[in-house]
């Protein structure tokens, strides 16, 4: 691998002097942590970024879930997506829940809303559906499914800053939306994440159960932990955030030209979008068979470009860690999805080589 090597993604940074004029407050202040200045400032800036009431900022996407099901006090069978990242269904795990799975749409590649409620029992707790690749789930038909059946609904929106949904940020869905500022994401800080909820009283709850479950002075009033995002890595999300737009418009922009280049050929489809509006963070391309997927790597890889098998496998099937349930689209679909490469610096030259071969 070579410095013109070319990755599935890599990370939008502002200018290392821009990151370090704000770090000079830090070594100024003294404060690294335990919701500083820097973290209260970002979460301002993300609310004003996507017109959103409350955002928690936390460690990491995956602590984040994890947050959202102690705040909803969530014990049970949470159904969830096999076609996803593990930490989706770990989160569950780590929280005495147990993930039942449900199939997707083979278009959407998000959880089938006509499935869900097969799967409901006396012991279902609560859904929790991913947005895959920023697609937004349909938000509507899950919030009447809930609403019926008296569940919780949190949705894990690790890639879905910049989605909407009816003109408004998708975060503001379900009862509490858990997303992920991780390195390879749309906008970043590194590692971080955040919870967003429109309720005033889960948001406070949120902030305590970040920090240990200390009330305002201090005393422990609930169950918590450490979900507290440093001061470092709140300074990050401010230099970058100052580039999210643009990093938002070029997503949208490279997302077109591989779609045109892309579109008429036949062993090849594309995640569809039936509800609201991405926000172009990935390049999914499903192909007909393994095979043909399999022979595109490697032709791929020969040119020193690396895409990426994701989600792959199917989460449902890591046995060592779930009882396997059958869940045949999300584990047919596992096989023959790849994700090409997007990310701000990546040239147009380099989408038209990889459309090429991609091709054939
Ligand atoms: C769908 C999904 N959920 C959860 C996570 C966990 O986020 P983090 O890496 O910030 O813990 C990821 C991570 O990439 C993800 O892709």
């Amino acid at each position: 691998m070579t410095e013109k090597s070319v990755y599935v993604t890599q990370p939008s940074l502002a200018p290392l002097d821009e990151y370090v004029e704000i770090l000079q407050g830090v070594w100024e202040s003294g404060i690294l942590t335990h919701n500083g200045p820097l973290v209260q400032q970002l979460e301002k800036e993300i609310c004003s970024m996507l017109q959103i009431k409350n955002f928690v900022a936390i460690s990491n996407g995956t602590i984040a879930i994890q947050m959202a099901i102690k705040a909803l006090e969530l014990k049970g069978e949470i159904i969830t997506t096999p076609f996803t990242w593990i930490a989706t269904v770990s989160a569950i795990k780590w929280e005495g829940s147990k993930p039942v799975f449900c199939d997707i749409d083979p278009e959407t590649l998000n959880i089938d809303p006509e499935k869900i409620e097969n799967l409901i029992t006396d012991r279902t707790v609560g859904i929790m559906p991913v947005h895959v690749f920023g697609n937004p789930c349909d938000v509507a038909a899950i919030d009447r499914i809930a609403e019926k059946h008296n569940l919780k609904v949190i949705y894990d929106a690790a890639h879905a800053i910049g989605s909407s949904f009816n003109g408004n940020s998708l975060l503001v869905a379900g009862d509490i939306s858990a997303t992920s500022l991780h390195a390879t994401k749309l906008f970043n800080t590194a590692e971080g994440g955040g919870c967003i909820t429109q309720d005033p009283v889960l948001h406070e709850k949120l902030k305590r159960i970040r920090f240990f479950g200390h009330d305002n002075v201090k005393n422990v009033i609930e169950d918590g932990f450490n979900g507290k995002m440093t001061e470092v890595h709140a300074a990050l999300g401010l230099a970058n955030l100052k580039y999210y737009d643009a990093v938002l418009a070029d997503r949208k922009n490279k997302y077109k030209y591989y779609k045109d280049g892309l579109k008429d050929t036949e062993f090849v489809r594309m995640q569809i979008t039936k509800c609201g509006e991405a926000n172009y963070s990935y390049f999914p391309v499903i192909f007909d068979s393994e095979d043909q997927l399999v022979n595109t790597v490697n032709k791929l890889v020969a040119e020193d470009i690396y895409p990426r098998r994701y989600f792959y496998p199917s989460v449902n099937t890591y046995t060592e860690v779930v009882d396997y349930q059958s869940v045949p689209i999300s584990e047919d679909i596992s096989k023959r999805i790849l994700c090409l490469p997007l990310y701000l610096n990546l040239e147009l030259e380099k989408i038209e080589r990889i459309i090429q071969i991609v091709k054939g």
